[in-house]
């Protein structure tokens, strides 16, 4: 199955005791400083293709934008979508199964937008995206196979490498599908100690099927301002 599908590398940041909300923890210069961590490592590791869940892409990057729904739009087919897009291999993809997401363009901060969905999504949705050109991919008829997405990914758009980066929830369940190939760690000094915020994998208890996932450490680094850069493959 793996060439099939893109090879898999998950980067979080995250505090000592695994939590990953960063906006709990401060607005200080240090903060900020830390925070600048991930975008930092990002650009190092250099993988081009980037995929987040439906809520880290409405929380910081498309502003909670409401979708669009074109007005009395004939039924459309279900097949995917390839907007026009640039060979430079940036992608900006976001796992959104019942298409909550407002797109306004086809790139985010200059990345070609995916979108995968199911096919309960309305015409309407479907039509608006071909309008500004954002692709699209059907993974499932009402819950998202991510076998079939990243197989999509890498067939569609060429997609070798993909970059998952949250939350906790795509990332649990990448985790249970058994998709991820390797991990890095950013470990902020920083203890959150909240009982109710997320850490880096999240399975409901009533889908985690899986024991704990045992990984390899390949890699430990110190980098500046007290971060540990761990890195892990599965
Ligand atoms: N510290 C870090 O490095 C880091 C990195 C990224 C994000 N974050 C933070 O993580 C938080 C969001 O995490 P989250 O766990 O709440 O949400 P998430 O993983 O970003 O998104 C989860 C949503 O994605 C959609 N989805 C569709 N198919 C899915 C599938 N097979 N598995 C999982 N999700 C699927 C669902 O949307 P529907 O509910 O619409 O179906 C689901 O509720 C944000 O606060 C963000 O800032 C932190």
């Amino acid at each position: 199955m793996k060439e099939e599908r893109p090879y898999v590398t998950c980067l979080m940041m995250t505090s000592v005791d695994g939590k990953i909300l960063g906006e709990k923890w401060g607005n200080s210069e240090k903060m900020e400083i830390l925070r600048g961590k991930f975008e930092q490592i990002h650009e190092e590791i250099g993988i081009k293709a980037w995929i987040v869940g439906r809520t880290s892409m409405e929380k910081d990057f498309t502003d909670f934008a409401k979708p669009v729904i074109k007005d009395d739009q004939p039924p459309m087919d279900r097949n995917d979508y390839v907007g026009k897009h640039d060979d430079s291999g940036r992608f900006a993809i976001a796992l959104d199964g019942k298409a909550k997401l407002g797109w306004a363009e086809s790139t985010m901060q200059g990345d070609h937008v995916i979108t995968i969905l199911t096919e309960q999504v309305k015409d309407g949705y479907l039509a608006h995206l071909q309008d500004i050109g954002v692709s699209y991919i059907f993974a499932g008829k009402n819950e998202i196979d991510l076998t079939v997405a990243l197989n999509k990914l890498r067939s569609l758009f060429g997609i070798e490498k993909l970059m998952l980066e949250g939350g906790a929830r795509i990332n649990g369940s990448f985790l249970q599908a058994g998709l991820i190939d390797e991990l890095h760690q950013l470990l902020l000094p920083i203890a959150d100690g909240g009982t109710e915020t997320s850490s880096i994998f999240e399975i409901d208890l009533k889908d985690k099927t899986n024991d704990a996932t045992l990984m390899k450490l390949k890699k430990v680094k110190q980098i500046e301002d007290d971060v540990l850069w761990l890195n892990y493959i599965f």
